[in-house]
Parts: C-alpha cells; sequence; structure tokens
C-alpha cells in the first residue's frame, strides 16, 4: 500500500520533470523553478525499504518487486530477442562455467507507446530483479555540475546491488549536448556513461530506451551487447492487444484496421475512456468504444494523420527516402511534411 502510493508520487513527479522539460524554451525560469523544487523532493523517489537512504541516489526510483499494468504483445522478432535475454540469464551459471556471460547490456529503440518500458518491467519480472529506472531527460534536465554526480552514484549502485537499470530517455543524452554552452562538463557526462555501457559486468543488467536512435551516435548505439527495434504497431498486434482487454473480436479486428501505426498507448487508453463512458452514460461497452474511437479518429484530419505517422517513421530514425515508400507517398511531400513538423 505504501509503495503504490511512493509509485504515484513517483510517476507524477516524472512526468512534472517532463513537463519541466517541454516548457524550458518556452519558458526557462518557470522550467528551472519546477525541476529545482522536484529535485529538492528526491526522497519520494526512494522505494526500496532494504536500502538506506544516505546510499540511493538522486532520481533514481528503485522498485523492489515491479509488476506489469498489461499482457505484453510483441512482434515476434522483439519476443525472440526479449526471451533471448532472459534465457541467458536463467543459464547464466552455465554460461559463465564456460567463461561466458549472459547479454548485460539492452537497447531498446522505436516509436513512442509501442511497449519499451513495458518491456524494461517485463523483463524485470521474468528475471525476478528490482526495477531501478533513471528518467535521463530529468536528469540532464538538472543543473549539469550534478548530473554528473548523480549518473556516476546511480551507475555505483547497480553496480553493487544486483537489479535491473533503466536508462530511460537515453537521448536525452545527445539532445542536451547540442544545446548547451558547458561541452566540457556535459563531454565528461556523456562518457562516464558510455564507458560504463562499454565495461559493465557487475550483478545488474543495464537497459536504456530511446525512441529517437537516430539521434544518438553509432558509435553509442554499437556499445551495447544487443539492440532491439521495436516497430510501429500492426493492425495485428493492436486488435490482440485490445481483445486481451475485452473488447470483443471483430470490433478489435476492425479497430486494430484503423489504429495501426499509432501508439498501442492510444487503443488501451480508448478501451479505458470507453469503460468510464458506458459506466457514466449508462450504455453498453462495445457502443461507447464505438463512439469513443470514432471521436478520437476524427480529431485528426487526413493530413494531419498522415503527418503523425511522417513524424513518428522520422523519430524511428528512417530516412525521408524511406518514408515515402513506407507510406508511398513522394519524397517531396515527406520533406514538406518534416518542414512543418520541425516548424510546429
Ligand atoms: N506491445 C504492447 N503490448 C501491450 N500493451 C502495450 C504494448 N505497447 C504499449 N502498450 C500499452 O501502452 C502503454 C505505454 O507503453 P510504454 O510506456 O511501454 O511505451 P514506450 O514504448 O515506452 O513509449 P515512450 O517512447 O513514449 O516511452 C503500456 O503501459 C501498455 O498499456
Ligand atoms: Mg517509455
Amino acid at each position: 500500500m505504501q509503495e503504490g502510493a511512493h509509485g504515484q508520487a513517483t510517476r507524477f513527479r516524472l512526468r512534472a520533470m517532463r513537463l519541466a522539460q517541454m516548457i524550458r524554451s518556452a519558458d526557462p525560469d518557470l522550467a528551472a523553478a519546477l525541476s529545482t523544487g522536484l529535485t529538492e523532493h528526491s526522497s519520494l523517489t526512494r522505494l526500496d525499504s532494504s536500502v538506506p537512504l544516505a546510499e540511493m541516489p538522486d532520481l533514481l526510483s528503485v522498485e523492489s518487486l515491479p509488476s506489469i499494468p498489461t499482457a505484453p504483445i510483441w512482434p515476434k522478432r522483439v519476443a525472440n530477442d526479449l526471451l533471448q535475454i532472459v534465457g541467458e540469464w536463467q543459464s547464466q551459471d552455465t554460461l559463465l562455467a564456460a567463461g561466458l556471460h549472459p547479454i548485460k547490456t539492452v537497447l531498446l529503440h522505436g516509436p513512442p507507446g509501442v511497449g519499451k518500458t513495458l518491456a524494461a518491467r517485463w523483463l524485470a519480472t521474468k528475471l525476478k530483479m528490482p526495477l531501478a529506472t533513471l528518467s535521463l531527460a530529468a536528469t540532464m534536465n538538472s543543473y549539469l555540475g550534478k548530473t554528473g554526480q548523480n549518473i556516476t552514484k546511480v551507475l555505483d549502485y547497480a553496480r553493487t546491488h544486483p537489479c535491473l537499470l533503466f536508462l530511460d530517455e537515453f537521448d536525452a543524452l545527445a539532445k542536451r549536448r547540442s544545446d548547451d554552452q558547458d561541452v566540457g562538463e556535459l563531454k565528461r557526462v556523456v562518457n562516464v556513461l558510455l564507458q560504463a555501457v562499454d565495461q559493465w559486468n557487475g550483478p545488474s543488467l543495464l537497459v536504456a530506451a530511446t525512441n529517437h536512435e537516430s539521434l544518438l551516435d553509432t558509435a553509442i548505439v554499437r556499445r551495447f551487447e544487443a539492440s532491439i527495434g521495436f516497430p510501429l504497431s500492426t493492425g495485428q498486434q493492436i486488435s490482440q492487444v485490445l481483445k486481451s482487454q475485452g473488447v470483443p473480436t471483430t470490433q478489435a479486428t476492425s479497430l486494430g484496421r484503423r489504429l495501426q501505426g499509432r501508439p498501442i498507448s492510444d487503443a488501451t487508453r480508448l478501451v479505458i475512456s470507453a469503460r468510464k463512458r458506458a459506466v457514466l452514460t449508462d450504455i453498453p461497452f462495445e457502443a461507447a468504444l464505438e463512439l469513443t474511437a470514432a471521436e478520437q479518429l476524427h480529431a485528426q484530419t487526413p493530413v494531419e494523420n498522415r503527418r503523425s505517422t511522417v513524424a513518428a517513421l522520422h523519430d524511428a530514425g528512417k530516412s525521408a527516402h524511406q518514408i515515402a515508400k513506407e507510406l508511398d507517398i513522394s519524397h517531396t511531400t515527406v520533406l514538406r511534411d518534416l518542414k512543418v513538423i520541425t516548424e510546429s
């Protein structure tokens, strides 16, 4: 119960950190005030009661018994890659006896809402490891001198406490590089992290996630022992997720077709909204789902719809040529869309 309340507080704080990051260019003072306030209340992140407070680094949230919110549905290749990691850790004694070790560093990349965070949680539950999450965006947002210290402390923590260390929003590293004057200190921070990924051999599994793989240098990407690409959602994947949430098969198939390519989190959110609507307006769930889906799908014009798909593919690291081919539109349209997206 206590952990639940702390979990909510941590989620709230991470969201607030994200908000601070989003408003940074529009209102730097407000963003700085928000970040400072949140950093000062870092005790909220200390969930692991077995570790003395003094040892728990700032901004790290540790869940001793992580759980997954929904049963994940992965594309086959993703499922195979994740199962490979679980298999290696479960046979770690055999590997160690042969002078080998299980995969220790993994990069998860792909568009938003397709299950990267879910995968980290799922791995932690399968491996029965505590889940220690550090949002790099929030960390990089804090005063740079402190960022280095925080990251070093987090890495030391994971070197001494077996856990799944989840470095979320890993691309924040690359983003900060381009818009900061304090290049020397930043380089040091980046190097500390890169060296850690390179030489990771403690008791913990290090998992990093990004939805901007293209922002990361190839030098960074190839330091990871495994790199798992999460593709855009397919209609079949969405319909399976909807079915697992109690949506009748025919409706799930039809919605899957209409929602394909979107974040899977859109589909799960849709089900929750429809359930509430059904209860509050006293109509059958299936009807509420149809109404809510129609409203959400119509909220976007066909052009907006195309642009959000172009943006998602671009974020996933695809070139304009690849996007044009994938969506069967002209290269010029893609370039124009990307211009509008970056200017908005
Ligand atoms: N593959 C999946 N199977 C089932 N549900 C999923 C899947 N992917 C996403 N979801 C649903 O969407 C929610 C959000 O997914 P998640 O946070 O893992 O996305 P993400 O890839 O980490 O996105 P972001 O890049 O924005 O962090 C999950 O909690 C779950 O409800
Ligand atoms: Mg995530």
